[in-house]
């Protein structure tokens, strides 16, 4: 996918790709390094050399992301005497060799800008400086040790340190929110940068969808530039699929859609990718006069200002910013008036035309779809299944009085670890007796079992990953088994000392016993580390014809720990595809071994901050424009069309809880429906072929553009023209203008 999402974010005027380097990808265990396939990193800098963009390498190698540890290796908090993102000696002895690999390997390539390369920019560390204060005594020294030993790998390019306000000479700190305008470097001798502008916002398990709106993410740019910004990164501009178990936690979705311009899937996210491409231009028309020019500042009035920019060949451009949370305004400025709605920015390169505004969306809307297809075309190649044996198969790996960390014991190789046990009950005791068990865990989740039944599972969430659940039960006279699956849902990815945060079992106890509550939280526990058909590795295809798979005409729904084996053909054409997961629990899932990730439908609350509209006007908190409250978080699956063979393909699903696998299907993502909005105050501008001869003339002649990618339009479902008042007494609300006309246009092909 890489060299069309790089085509893609050109056309929508990207200079530049950013990314991070994901250490833990690249070294999954100490000194064996990783670049093949995903993690080709020399392959990805040489798309983007070739797509004619610069890169800026941000080598972290600590980068947060929603990565799973915030991209550092999991084996690295087990070497003795470590102490993550400070100063300490086995981590900074690890982080410069790490560092120091990766800027040879771009060296030997002739990558960095000084050798003819694309790279620009590299940074090390990742907000530090908003962290500081926890590590006390030894956070400076470690900063200030992280810049220095970036500077001596000499790469002939600037380096640069986020939120890392005092980075020394000649290091750059930059900038990381959903707004930088105010953001000063610390000093002037350094440009300003932001390296995150937040288009979007990433998701958990388990709760509704957050959206930030074009017209505002457009007004945070052009102020920024307004207010003398050299570089805006998106962050991200393309966030895609956290495959496997790459995914950070707890409860990061698989998906890293983020509402970015180019979605999860690689295709455009109209208006927004659009809108900026928009933004972008009309900056672009600026570009000489803002690198050559002086700037100087005018109030206009009230929350209205004028950012205005000379340069001795005469150029004059201007941004006009109206900040006003709610009212639309009218301003003055060098003779000419501007109507300049509320929380928006104009940009004029000439000082006269305005060629953009940052709330006047002219791009179409595409309305996605998710169009179910077939998993089998026939029925013949039935389902096979492995069911996994409750509580520990084999020998178990170690025995214990009481609870070990999760993760101190699975050290991350799997998500999954039984805590096994059993206790004696009299005959006498069972009747009439209200029996429960009571689980405290630190998270992530767990799903139990008594005597091989499932009796319940219960999990954490994003904002608290420990949970307390009671559970009826009923007891058997004698010998009772109580099995635990413990599981991860990806671990932790930043926050002070954030390697030490544990997961896994607390407390176990059963109400309702003779002589009330019994704690078995100190009995003997027997631990197994995995599951047996990860052992088996039966998700990989070559493990297809293992005898352990049994092949079944009809496999038995809703069972837990269950793993299912299905030929499936490529959907056709080309569109995109998502696996369709809502009939299922909780797992995983591969298509011919490469892993799709963690699924959960898990639906998010009703009552999850989801409003009906979204308005763009004011700051911006992912709080705000949230969508799908009571609907799974994350119902489709990414699986990229390369990993299809033309046929006999593999798909392999875990299921935890219990579910429909009849129901699976894949879907194709594809356009449904394209609308627009415009207005005759809309500019009406060719961003493509202006040379300032344009006048501003374009009311009552506003123009609308639609098409679909690859598809005629064969159906104008309507045309409404709203007459608004001069004077809209709720501007906010377009609803209060009056419908003036509405052609009902069905039916009539256009
Ligand atoms: C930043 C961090 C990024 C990412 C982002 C949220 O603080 O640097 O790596 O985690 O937050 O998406």
């Amino acid at each position: 996918m890489w060299p069309k999402l790089v085509a893609e974010a050109k056309d929508g005027g990207a200079d530049c790709i950013e990314s991070y380097v994901f250490w833990n990808g690249h070294e999954p265990a100490p000194g064996q390094y990783y670049f093949e396939e995903r993690f080709d990193l020399v392959r990805f800098v040489r798309i983007v050399k070739d797509a004619g963009l610069y890169m800026m390498l941000r080598i972290g190698p600590f980068v947060a992301a929603e990565w799973n540890f915030g991209g550092v290796p999991v084996w690295l908090h087990y070497v003795p005497g470590t102490v993550f993102r400070t100063n300490n000696e086995p981590f900074k002895s690890h982080m410069k060799r790490f560092t120091t690999y990766i800027v040879d390997m771009m060296k030997k390539e002739q990558l960095f800008a000084s050798q003819g390369g694309p790279i620009i920019l590299a940074q090390i560390e990742n907000e530090y400086g908003d962290i500081e204060q926890p590590y006390g005594a030894d956070a400076k020294p470690y900063a200030m040790w992280a810049a220095s030993m970036a500077l001596a790998q000499n790469t002939g390019v600037p380096w640069i340190m986020c939120q890392q306000y005092d980075a020394p000479d000649p290091v750059i700190n930059t900038c990381n929110s959903f707004y930088c305008d105010q953001f000063k470097p610390n000093s002037p001798t350094k440009p300003k940068l932001w390296t995150e502008n937040w288009p979007g916002w990433f998701q958990t398990f388990g709760e509704s969808n957050p959206h930030r709106p074009p017209e505002d993410i457009a007004f945070a740019v052009a102020r920024f530039f307004g207010k003398g910004g050299s570089v805006q990164n998106y962050y991200v501009y393309h966030g895609g699929t956290n495959f496997g178990r790459t995914a950070g936690g707890p409860f990061i979705t698989t998906s890293y859609d983020y509402d970015a311009p180019i979605d999860e899937y690689g295709l455009r996210r109209l208006p927004k990718w659009a809108h900026l491409r928009d933004l972008h231009k009309s900056i672009k028309l600026c570009e000489h006069t803002l690198l050559y020019g002086n700037s100087s500042f005018l109030s206009l009035g009230p929350q209205l200002e004028a950012d205005v920019y000379t340069d001795n060949s005469g150029g004059c451009i201007a941004f006009l910013a109206n900040v006003d949370t709610e009212k639309d305004k009218v301003v003055t400025f060098q003779n000419r008036s501007y109507d300049l709605p509320a929380w928006s920015v104009s940009i004029l390169p000439d000082c006269k035309n305005v060629v953009f505004n940052t709330a006047k969306v002219q791009s179409q809307t595409l309305m996605m779809d998710m169009v179910p297809s077939r998993l089998q075309t026939s029925k013949l190649d039935g389902w096979s299944i492995f069911r996994e044996k409750i509580g520990i198969w084999g020998k178990s790996d170690l025995v214990r009085n009481g609870f070990i960390d999760h993760i101190n014991t699975t050290k991350d190789y799997t998500d999954y670890l039984w805590y096994t046990t059993s206790f004696h009950v009299d005959r006498s005791h069972l009747a009439g007796g209200n029996h429960a068990v009571h689980i405290d865990s630190k998270g992530h989740a767990v799903q139990a079992f008594l005597n091989n039944e499932l009796i319940g599972s219960a999990y954490g969430n994003g904002s608290k990953s420990s949970f307390s659940v009671e559970m009826p039960i009923k007891l058997r006279a004698g010998k009772n088994e109580l099995s635990l699956l413990s599981m991860t849902v990806g671990l932790q990815t930043a926050g002070p000392f954030y390697e030490w945060v544990g997961a896994g079992l607390t407390s176990v106890k059963i109400s309702g016993m003779e002589n009330g509550t019994v704690d078995l939280s100190s009995n003997n526990w027997a631990y197994k580390i995995g599951l047996e058909g990860e052992y088996y590795s039966l998700f990989k295809p070559d493990q297809g014809k293992n005898e352990r798979w049994m092949p079944q005409t009809e496999p038995p729904k809703n069972q837990p720990l269950t793993w299912y084996k299905v030929n499936v053909d490529v959907p056709q054409g080309d569109d995109p595809v998502g696996l369709d997961m809502q009939s299922m629990g909780k797992g995983q899932a591969w298509l011919n071994g490469n892993a799709i990730g963690r699924y959960w439908p898990r639906t998010s609350s009703v009552s999850d901050r989801c409003t009906s509209s979204c308005n763009y006007r004011g700051s911006f908190s992912p709080n705000k424009c949230r969508t799908g409250c009571g609907q799974p978080t994350q119902r489709w699956y990414h699986v990229p069309r390369s990993w299809f063979h033309p046929s006999g393909n593999t798909l392999v699903i875990f299921e935890e809880k219990g579910g429909d696998h009849t129901k699976i299907t894949f879907s194709r993502r594809t356009v449904s429906s394209v609308c627009s909005f415009v207005s005759e105050h809309y500019p009406l501008i060719d961003l493509e072929s202006w040379d300032g001869s344009t006048p501003d003339d374009g009311r009552n002649a506003a123009k609308v553009k639609l098409s679909c990618p690859k598809v005629k339009i064969s159906l104008l479902l309507s045309l409404r023209v709203l007459e608004i008042p001069a004077e809209p007494a709720d501007p906010i609300n377009k609803e209060a203008a009056t419908i003036r006309t509405l052609y009902p246009l069905s039916r009539r092909p256009v």
